[in-house]
C-alpha cells in the first residue's frame, strides 16, 4: 500500500494566514498542519509516501520533511503546477503508485483515530469513511438505504440526503489510475474524487466505514481555531 498526501491548492479562503506560506505549513496547536496526515498514513503502516504540493512554497516541505528517515518513512515529491482536482493525485502519481494500491489523505483532513486495521486489511475496489456532520452541504455526501448500503455519493449537493460527510481519506486498488484518467471535468473545471468514488459505488466495490472521533477539515479559520483547542486539550491531559 502506498500513500498520497495531497497539498497543493491555494487556499484562498485563508487569507492572509496563507498569502506567504501553505495552508498545510500552517500550525495546529503545536506543529505544521502536514504531520497530522503523515502519521495518519505511518500509523496505518504505510511507509511511502508522495507528497504533492504547489509550486509557491515547495522548498519548504523540502526543508521541514526531507527524505522522512526522522519519521521513520520515505518521503517523494511532486509539484502539482495547476490545481485540477483531487482525483488528478492519482494521475500525478502514476509512476509513483506502480502496480499497489493507494491511499490518499488531503493535507488539511485531522483525525484522531487510528485507521490501520482497516486499511491494512484492504483488499480491491476503493474503501472511504463517512461521519456524521451538521452541514454536510459543505462535503461529499454519502446516502444510505435502510440496510446502510451507500446507494450515492454527492458533492456539495444543496440538498444533502443524508448527515453523512465522506471524508479525505480514499483507499483505492490500482484501477484508480485509469479510472482517473478516463474522468471529465466537472463544472467547475476539477476532476473530482466524488466522480471516481462513484464508479467504484455503481460497480459494488465500495467500502463505506463510518466513524465517530475528531474530523476537521482545518481549511477554514473556525476549524483551524478548533482543531488547534482540541490537540491542545489532548495533549494537556496526557
Ligand atoms: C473535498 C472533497 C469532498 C470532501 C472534502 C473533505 O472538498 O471534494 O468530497 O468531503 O474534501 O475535506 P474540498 O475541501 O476540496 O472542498
Amino acid at each position: 500500500m502506498k500513500g498520497i498526501i495531497l497539498a497543493g491548492g491555494r487556499a484562498t479562503r485563508l487569507r492572509p494566514l496563507t498569502l506567504v506560506t501553505s495552508k498545510q505549513l500552517l500550525p495546529i496547536y503545536d506543529r505544521p498542519m502536514i504531520y497530522y496526515p503523515l502519521n495518519t498514513l505511518i500509523k496505518s503502516g504505510i511507509k511511502d509516501i508522495l507528497i504533492i504540493i504547489a509550486p509557491d512554497y515547495s522548498g519548504h516541505y523540502l526543508n521541514l520533511l526531507g527524505t522522512g528517515e526522522d519519521f521513520g518513512a520515505h518521503f517523494s515529491y511532486i509539484v502539482q503546477k495547476e490545481p485540477r482536482g483531487l482525483a488528478d493525485a492519482f494521475i500525478l502519481g502514476k509512476t509513483f503508485i506502480g502496480n499497489d494500491c493507494v491511499t490518499m489523505i488531503l493535507g488539511d483532513n485531522i483525525f484522531d483515530q487510528d485507521f490501520s486495521s482497516e486499511i491494512k486489511s484492504f483488499k480491491s475496489g476503493a474503501m472511504i469513511f463517512a461521519k456524521k456532520v451538521p452541514d454536510p452541504e459543505r462535503f461529499g455526501v454519502v446516502d444510505f438505504d435502510n440496510n446502510m448500503k451507500a446507494i450515492s455519493i454527492e458533492e456539495k449537493p444543496a440538498l444533502p440526503k443524508s448527515n453523512y460527510a465522506v471524508v479525505g481519506l480514499y483507499t483505492f486498488d490500482n484501477s484508480v489510475v485509469d479510472n482517473a484518467k478516463n474522468l471529465k471535468p466537472s463544472a467547475r473545471g476539477e476532476i473530482e474524487i466524488t466522480d471516481l468514488n462513484n464508479i467504484y459505488l455503481r460497480k459494488g466495490e465500495m467500502k463505506v466505514n463510518i466513524f465517530d472521533s475528531l474530523w476537521e477539515d482545518a481549511g477554514s479559520f473556525d476549524s483551524l481555531l478548533r482543531v488547534s483547542n482540541y490537540m491542545q486539550q489532548k495533549s494537556s491531559t496526557k
